[in-house]
């Protein structure tokens, strides 16, 4: 992107600048918890008024990042296994995962809305063995594009939030079905943080996050085995290694209920094999 080009987004596709800041934010810090060089590189690229917009909370900063640790912890154990699989990111936006833990083999599918995937081709130019799929992830169609031969782990990091409850069900029924002995790792916000976004009273800022209608509390995971008979495991991803304050206040919150059971979560499901 040129200087002086501002990205024009609309407000679910600019949730993607909110966490691209957020990681940043957390990856300039000397003892973060994240590094994310190329987080920070686009940032100083992009011309958006990030600061004013999105603020510059070190918590939420560190939360953030906390949680894309989870997600490559998962990516990083998967392409472990499987050196040669492919990682499907549905709503990837500018998430900058690919250059945290790629092996140098894998295969990476990124899908996301067309000026989504437009601002990512822009700004984050596809390697060989990376390819970017403009389309609605909750319609299916991208799994027609993904190589069966080869072990399969979907990623929907900062997307199902976003949906209405009835295409998330669908969504993972889906993937279950299509990928068999593959893996899906989620992530979901409380009920009670849905409803402070859906009723207008979620603001930092300048900022109003989009409404989130989908919502899980971390005690209700084993429910998502119900989207499909193909759902064999689920299993809770925790954050570790957190810093200061919350490095200390985190383990409780991960144990202690309430906060425990409304917190938010990652989650990955295994689905069944071959019948
Ligand atoms: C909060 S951002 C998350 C971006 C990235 N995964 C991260 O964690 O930094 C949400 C992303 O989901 C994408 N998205 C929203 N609805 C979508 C849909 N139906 N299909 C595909 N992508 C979608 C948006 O365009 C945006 O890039």
């Amino acid at each position: 992107m040129s200087s002086g080009e501002r990205p024009e987004l609309g407000e679910v596709p600019e949730t993607a600048l909110w966490t691209l800041w957020h990681r940043a934010v957390e990856a300039r810090r000397p003892d973060t918890v994240l590094d994310d060089p190329k987080a920070v590189e686009l940032v100083e690229r992009i011309d958006f008024p990030f600061a004013e917009r999105f603020g510059a909370s070190a918590l939420s900063a560190q939360l953030q990042a906390l949680r894309a640790a989870c997600f490559d912890r998962e990516v990083a154990d998967f392409l472990a296994r499987e050196p040669r699989g492919t990682v499907v990111c549905l709503g990837e936006g500018l998430e900058t995962q690919y250059w945290r833990v790629d092996n140098g083999r894998a295969r990476w599918l990124t899908v996301d809305l067309p000026e989504s995937v437009a601002l990512r081709e822009q700004l984050l130019s596809p390697g060989p063995r990376q390819r970017y799929l403009a389309a609605d992830a909750t319609e299916l169609g991208w799994t027609e594009e993904v190589d069966r031969d080869q072990a399969v782990l979907i990623t929907t990091q900062g997307l199902l939030m976003y949906l209405p409850p009835p295409r998330v069900k669908a969504l993972i029924a889906g993937c279950a079905e299509r990928f068999p002995g593959g893996s899906l790792v989620l992530d979901a916000v409380p009920r009670w943080f849905s409803r402070l976004t859906l009723t207008g009273r979620m603001r930092s800022h300048d900022y109003e996050p989009p409404p989130m209608p989908w919502a899980m509390d971390a005690r209700e995971r084993g429910g998502l085995r119900t989207a499909s008979p193909a759902v064999a495991a689920v299993r809770d991803v925790r954050p570790v290694g957190a810093r200061g304050l919350l490095g200390v206040l985190l383990p409780l919150a991960l144990t202690v209920p309430p906060l425990a059971t409304h917190r938010p979560s990652v989650t990955v499901l295994d689905f069944a094999g071959q019948p």
